[in-house]
């Protein structure tokens, strides 16, 4: 018989993506209205239960019209880390483990279970959670869709959409100024949105963490359109590609306690080299955080909803240490175990990939 549920909290942490105030809604509408249980909303990530104040009840009256709306209405942050949280004492600075006092406090707000929405980093701290005796249950996102065991996460599909007008909208002015575009999108350690909005649109070259490039055979690839008449070129970067033997280009380092390294630039430093090595003009477009705002598309909110519904569901049942997954057609749930540390990277050799040099995407490879 499950332990009875009365009251459960849920966060948001790391980066927002489009589909979270979807989830936020389905669990409340859930919770509340089909198993009496009330919600407490803890807003800014982790920091909502390290710091005072930072929580309030959700109900369905005020969880109203956020289906269709981006961000989080709970805020996120990532950079709050319990287990090594930033706190400034007399101007310095000291990383201090503050999880005890966290389990305190989901004590004292006296939740039965929490529902943790985040990616990889967010997830990593709810399974520590849970391994000191919190009731913990975790609904995957992401823009990336690197989280392993589940088969996509809620944003991933509408990062893609946008990823994809955008590059609609770079092919016509490309074709007019015979130029050739590059455009970096996101994506850290693997090239999901890279590769799905390249082939979707219509992408002469892409270039994804999983397949370090040899910029010879991106200019290669350019040079043999231009010789047919093919006067313009469009070329996707994920802002984790590197050039074979060669790093990550990154932005700004990792903060101890704090963000994680930021990246970007390599569009910019592939824009230089097709530049140089060809003789072609060449625009560069960073798409940045356009890809995580806005208005989550169809198969987002229903995913969102699915997996709010699911969440609260595994709450009720008791089935803590859980994270809720899309298999195929159907909505399960795996251990966060099973989950943390990893990364689902793009499959080089079989899939979207092989199909996209089927007809002629360059990867920075031969094919
Ligand atoms: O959500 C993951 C991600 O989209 C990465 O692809 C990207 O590197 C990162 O977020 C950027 O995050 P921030 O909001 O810290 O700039």
């Amino acid at each position: 018989m499950p332990r009875s549920i009365k009251k459960i909290g849920v966060l948001t942490g790391g980066g927002d993506c489009p589909g979270l105030n979807a989830v936020i809604r389905a669990i409340v509408k859930s919770a509340v209205q089909r198993h009496n249980i009330t919600v407490i909303g803890i807003e800014d990530g982790y920091d909502g239960l390290v710091l005072p104040d930072k929580t309030r009840e959700l109900t369905p009256w005020n969880s109203r019209g956020i289906l269709h709306v981006g961000g989080t209405i709970l805020g996120t942050s990532n950079r709050a880390n319990p287990f090594k949280y930033r706190i400034t004492v007399n101007g310095n600075t000291e990383i201090r483990d503050v999880s005890s006092d966290v389990v305190e406090r989901i004590k004292t707000l006296e939740l039965d279970a929490l529902i943790i929405i985040g990616g990889d980093g967010t997830l990593h701290i709810a399974s520590h959670f849970y391994n000191l005796g919190c009731s913990i249950v975790g609904v995957p996102k992401t823009i990336d869709n690197d989280i392993p065991a589940t088969d996509v996460t809620f944003g991933f599909s509408t990062a893609v959409e946008t990823a994809t007008e955008m590059l609609d909208r770079l092919h016509s002015t490309a074709e007019s100024h015979h130029r050739v575009m590059v455009m970096e999108v996101m994506g850290r350690y693997v090239g999901w949105i890279a590769l799905e909005s390249g082939i979707a649109g219509g992408a002469d070259v892409i270039l994804i963490p999983e397949i370090p490039y040899d910029i010879e055979q991106v200019c290669q690839k350019i040079i043999r359109r231009n010789q047919k008449g093919c006067r313009s070129s469009i070329v996707v970067v994920a802002e984790g590609a590197s050039p074979i033997g060669g790093a990550l280009t990154v932005l700004q380092p990792a903060v101890e306690g704090g963000s994680a390294e930021r990246l970007g630039g390599v569009g910019n430093k592939v824009g230089i080299q097709i530049r140089k090595n060809t003789g072609i003009d060449v625009r560069v477009t960073t798409l940045g955080h356009l890809q995580r705002g806005g208005s989550p598309n169809a198969f987002d909110r229903l995913l969102s909803t699915r997996f709010g519904v699911a969440a609260v569901e595994l709450v009720v049942n008791n089935q803590f240490g859980q994270m809720v997954c899309l298999k195929g057609q159907n909505i399960d749930s795996v251990s966060l175990i099973n989950v943390v540390g990893g990364q689902k990277k793009v499959p080089t050799e079989t899939g979207l990939v092989k199909t996209a040099e089927k007809i002629g995407i360059n990867f920075g490879r031969q094919s």
